[in-house]
């Protein structure tokens, strides 16, 4: 099929004899490009699945767990299609279904973080299976956002109470980059002008009541040596906790802030920032993420497979609908 590719494209160029010698050139080399492409192997995993977790709570029926479709869409954005991983399926199932994905996002929301509890066991058992892969020689990523982050903390800190209070509902922050930031596998993986925008403006949209400080790694030696901090911001009152950060020897990362609203979400009553400057945010995060899978291999057996992993299986919900 690459060789009548390429057949077609000489022979449009054969009928091409009243363009100027350069444009001629120039669609020689072209050709010539197109043939080395297509004779090409990507090394990567260009059909990457990332398996997101479900948590309980609002707007989820009791009994039930739900995704927020701004997840979903975040990764799809930038080429990767959503494998649920259900929060309170056995641990049997949970184990199956991440040895078939390239990578973990744990999303935001506000389901319970207390050691003991089914959901944060879950988190646990996903952040111990990450590392497992990782120790064992591959590369098998895994993003936290904000309840995300903040259960990653705690895991490390082997259920450690290590987060304080924070005024930041609904109040988005510029990032303050930390010496850390150099060398960062999330900001360098990002396009220097999106970064730039991060911290000139407050497009990095933070929605939460709890948080870390820098001095709660600083004082943890299991924090200190799993992560280190590559951003700070600071909340209404001043109050300043880690807005970013990643480990040191995993594709581990983690945003208190969430990439995937600006976007994706429209909630009337918060201050989401919808801006192209915000919008490239979403983007930008969603292409580093889903390029860490892309490094991954790991695949269904089949396409039957395939078809009963995907959440395509359960239709979308519109839950955001207002009543006055
Ligand atoms: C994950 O690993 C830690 C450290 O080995 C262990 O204490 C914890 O119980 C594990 N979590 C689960 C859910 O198995």
């Amino acid at each position: 099929m690459n060789s009548w590719r390429t057949c077609l494209l000489l022979a449009a160029l054969a009928a091409c004899s009243t363009l100027s010698a350069a444009t001629r050139l120039r669609l020689n080399e072209l050709a010539a490009a197109s043939a080395v492409i297509a004779g090409t192997q990507s090394t990567e995993n260009d059909r990457p699945l990332i398996g997101i977790l479900s948590q309980p709570g609002s707007p989820a029926p009791k009994g039930s767990s739900y995704i927020a479709a701004s997840y979903v869409k975040f990764v799809e954005s930038a080429g990767a299609r959503v494998v649920p991983i259900k929060y309170d399926a056995p641990r049997e199932e949970i184990e199956a279904r991440v040895g078939k994905v390239n990578g973990l996002l744990l999303p935001g929301g506000s389901a319970p973080i207390t050691p003991g509890h089914l959901f944060y066991d879950t988190v646990s058992f996903l952040v111990n299976l990450t590392i497992a892969a990782n120790d064992a020689g591959e590369y098998f990523p895994l993003h936290g956002t904000c309840l995300g982050l903040e259960a990653l903390a705690i895991v490390i800190a082997s259920g450690s109470r290590v987060l304080e209070h924070y005024n930041s509902d609904d109040f988005p922050s510029a990032l303050l980059l930390t010496p850390d930031a150099k060398g960062s596998r999330f900001f360098d993986g990002m396009p220097p002008g999106v970064v730039a925008s991060l911290q000139a403006s407050p497009i990095a949209m933070e929605n939460h009541q709890q948080g870390l400080s820098a001095a709660a790694v600083d004082k943890h030696p299991k924090l200190k040596d799993f992560f280190k901090v590559t951003s700070l911001a600071t909340d209404r009152d001043g109050g300043v906790y880690v807005s970013s950060m990643e480990a040191r020897d995993y594709p581990i990362t983690a945003t208190q802030w969430h990439p995937e609203k600006n976007a994706f979400e429209f909630a009337a009553h918060l201050h989401i920032p919808h801006s192209p400057a915000a919008v490239e945010v979403t983007h930008a995060v969603a292409m580093f993420f889903v390029g860490e899978a892309r490094k991954n291999g790991r695949a269904p057996a089949n396409q039957a497979e395939l078809d009963d992993l995907m959440i395509y299986n359960w239709p979308p919900t519109f839950t955001g609908r207002h009543s006055w």
